[in-house]
Parts: structure tokens; C-alpha cells; sequence
């Protein structure tokens, strides 16, 4: 079941920058950040009210987050929903017919254990499913 939104993602070129506007601009508060070597990204997650905003910038120019950057640009890169069983969710989903692009969920220092769905299963929106620890 889909609890809530976790966080939405945004590809930035910047880390600094983007915590320069949102954490001191807007105020708001950076609950965790990490390098996720796998992902080629660091990750910085500020909280929103009961939801947070996930900035990822690329470690280098070859991961999926420097292409989407290149391509379309810093913004907006997938939304995140809570749900309350990783283990279950993405199958119960998956026999609907959405396409996973983790066919396992897998360890997430931001937020718990993740998998992702395909952008064609969502008009386009790349969705993140996560089971917070
Ligand atoms: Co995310």
C-alpha cells in the first residue's frame, strides 16, 4: 500500500548550490546526506513538513543523473512514494502490468530500501518505491 509521498528527486549540478536556495533561503531543514557510489550521485535529503526533498548530484559524467542532467537539464528527476512492504509492493504491481527497473528491492542510505518503476509505467514520472528503515 502507498502511504505517502517520501520525497521528490531533483537532478542539480551542485549539492552547495541547491542547499544555498533550500536550506538557507527557504529554511528548510537537511535531515541526511551520502555518496551513493552505485548510483554515481551524492544525495542530500532536506525535510518538507511530513516529506522531504531528495537533491542528487552526479559523482562524475557517466551515471544516469549526469545523462538526465545533459539531457533535459536540472529539475525535477522522479518522485518517491512511502510504501509500508518493499517486499511485497513492486510484485503486487508488477502483476498489474507496471514494468520494474529493480527487479529486487535494494539498500538505500537515504531512504531504507528502494526499487524503482519505469517512467513508461507512470506517463513519463520515473517512480521510486521506498520502505524507510
Ligand atoms: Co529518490
Amino acid at each position: 500500500m502507498i502511504k505517502g509521498i517520501h520525497h521528490v528527486g531533483i537532478a542539480v549540478k551542485s549539492i552547495d548550490e541547491a542547499l544555498k536556495i533550500y536550506r538557507d533561503t527557504f529554511g528548510l531543514l537537511v535531515v541526511k546526506t551520502a555518496t551513493v557510489e552505485e548510483q554515481g550521485v551524492k544525495a542530500a535529503l532536506l525535510q518538507v513538513g511530513n516529506s522531504n526533498l531528495e537533491f542528487l548530484e552526479p559523482l562524475d559524467e557517466t551515471g544516469t543523473v549526469a545523462r538526465f542532467i545533459e539531457r533535459r537539464g536540472e529539475g525535477m528527476h522522479h518522485i518517491c512514494f512511502e510504501v509500508d512492504n518493499i517486499d511485497t509492493e513492486p510484485q503486487a504491481l508488477a502483476a498489474k502490468g507496471v514494468e520494474l527497473l529493480d527487479k529486487e528491492p535494494r539498500p538505500s542510505p537515504i531512504s531504507g530500501r528502494i526499487c524503482f518503476l519505469h517512467p513508461r509505467s507512470g506517463l513519463g514520472v520515473l517512480i521510486e518505491l521506498a520502505q524507510p528503515d
